[in-house]
């Protein structure tokens, strides 16, 4: 193996070069740099192992190198020149691998040394094992080896251990939240709580106090003071799911938070501080939302730091199969069976549409199991391509006998046409208020209220 990479960063000239010595003794391959913007260049020219660098240098803090996301492959250790603890901590809390003090106790440098040398080949351990679970298709808790989910690995592993935000998109049911666990998991916040909201499910009225608390009484129905998911979710990552969905006045508080860093629960003029990181998801086109005014242009720019899109599941090839593999490999887990896929299963699962992506290949896979004994079979399985609920493929698939399409009279009220239509999608989909939302083109709110106005109209209150 190669000899590890070290990077001795003082100004000070004698005390670097005996210091170069002294690590070049234990092994490493050493190179020198006199100031900030020396170590700069260097580390910009190609990967470096390990950084000894000093906290006070003639053009600015040590730390600063620490801090910098660009160089987040090297291990820092920061030497400190009047043994102050405080810096050594705080050099520790941004990140870097140890510490020495100024003069440098040899035993001390030798056993410094080591750990990181260890850390070292845990660390590239790590990333080959990574490689290796990517080649069979797995990534966390994610499935698939299509080029396009690759690339989605890449995302994830380049933005998780970096606190800025992350805004996933995608069509229902590809996986956004399991990818913003997986950027939790994969973080130096994994240790800490990660909490999901979505911003849908929670009535407009509500949804403050949900999300940043309330004090008691600060009204009706306060009856005592509650913390938000901003407070709980401090130490960790917060997913702000559906974030089209929350009310526009309440966007402008949002945007507040994620600039302050601070929250102010509902009846309270107290601001506190919070420590989250936040991943926003959302399955609409964020710049059209933007355009029909549902999402607010600074908030997605404050958001969409960084972008990752989930592409459906029909662009995913084989991905389809290895899914359903696994699916099935738990199902039969679970039930102790070893049910299996015929031929004409399996080319079923790579002709249909799947509008429900990986959500409706999972159910499929658990129905199917449990229609079939030992070998499932493509009748098993939902009818064959553009036959199901996406949007705009419904119209064109369905015949008339399979009581999947209904009348229109000419001259219907819309309203009364639109009801029709709105209950006889959500029956269609097993009650699915998400996807029926999904497959009509309105917001989930929008369905709601429309279910909430039929409901009045059937008990006679307006
Ligand atoms: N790549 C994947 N590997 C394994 N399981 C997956 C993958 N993608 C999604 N799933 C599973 O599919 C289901 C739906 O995923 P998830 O809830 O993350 O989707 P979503 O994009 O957030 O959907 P929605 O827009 O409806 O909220 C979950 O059971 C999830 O575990
Ligand atoms: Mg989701």
């Amino acid at each position: 193996m190669d000899a590890l990479k070290a990077l001795v960063v003082d100004d000070e000239k004698d005390f670097r070069e005996s210091m170069a010595m002294l690590v070049k003794r234990e092994g490493f391959a050493v190179e020198e740099a006199d100031s900030l913007a020396h170590a700069r260049a260097r580390l910009k020219e190609g990967p470096v192992d390990m950084v000894l660098v000093d906290l006070g240098l003639p053009d600015g803090d040590g730390l600063e190198l620490v801090r910098d996301e660009e160089y987040a492959g090297a291990a820092f250790v920061v030497i400190t020149g009047n043994a102050s603890v405080d810096s050594a901590v705080s050099a520790l809390r941004e990140g870097a691998a140890d510490y020495l003090t100024k003069p440098v106790d040899r035993t001390r440098l030798t056993s410094v040394l080591a750990h990181v040398s260890r850390q070292r080949a845990l660390h590239a351990e790590v990333s080959n094992l990574r490689g290796e679970l990517r080649a069979l298709g797995r990534f966390g808790a994610l499935i698939g080896r299509s080029a396009p989910m690759q690339h989605v690995y890449d995302l994830i592993a380049r933005v998780a251990p970096t606190q800025a935000s992350v805004f996933v998109t995608g069509e229902s049911g590809t996986g956004k939240e399991l990818v913003a666990e997986t950027v939790h998991a994969m973080s130096k916040r994994r240790d800490g709580p990660f909490v999901a909201v979505n911003c849908g499910a929670i009535s407009p009225t509500l949804i403050e106090s949900e999300l940043f608390g309330h004090e008691r009484g600060s009204f009706t129905g306060a009856d005592r003071r509650r913390r938000g998911y901003f407070e709980q979710a401090g130490g960790g990552t917060l997913l702000l799911d559906e974030i089209t969905e929350m009310p526009i006045e309440l966007q402008v508080k949002l945007l507040r938070v994620l600039e302050t860093g601070c929250v102010t629960r509902v009846g309270s003029t107290e601001s506190l501080p919070v420590d989250v990181r936040v991943v926003a998801a959302s399955n609409r086109d964020p710049q059209k939302a933007v355009q029909e005014g549902v999402l607010r242009e600074d908030l997605l720019y404050r958001l969409c730091v960084f972008p990752i899109h989930l592409p459906p599941l029909r662009e995913r090839g084989d991905d389809i199969e290895v899914l359903a593999q696994q699916f099935l490999a738990l199902v039969n887990r679970k039930e102790s069976s070893a049910k299996r896929w015929d031929d004409a299963a399996l080319a079923r699962l790579r002709e249909y549409e799947w509008p429900g992506n990986v959500r409706e290949l999972r159910n499929a896979v658990e129905r199917a199991s449990i229609l079939s004994d030992s070998v499932i079979r493509a009748e098993d399985l939902p009818a064959g391509p553009r036959a199901s609920c996406a949007p705009g493929a419904a119209a064109a698939a369905h015949s008339e006998e399979d009581g999947a399409v209904l009348r229109v009279e000419v001259g219907e009220p819309i309203a009364e046409a639109e009801r029709r239509l709105i209950l006889a999608t959500l029956e269609q989909l097993d009650g699915d208020k998400k996807r029926a939302a999904e497959v009509l083109g309105i917001s989930l709110k929008t369905l709601y209220n429309r279910l909430a106005v039929y409901a009045a109209a059937q008990t006679g209150k307006p």
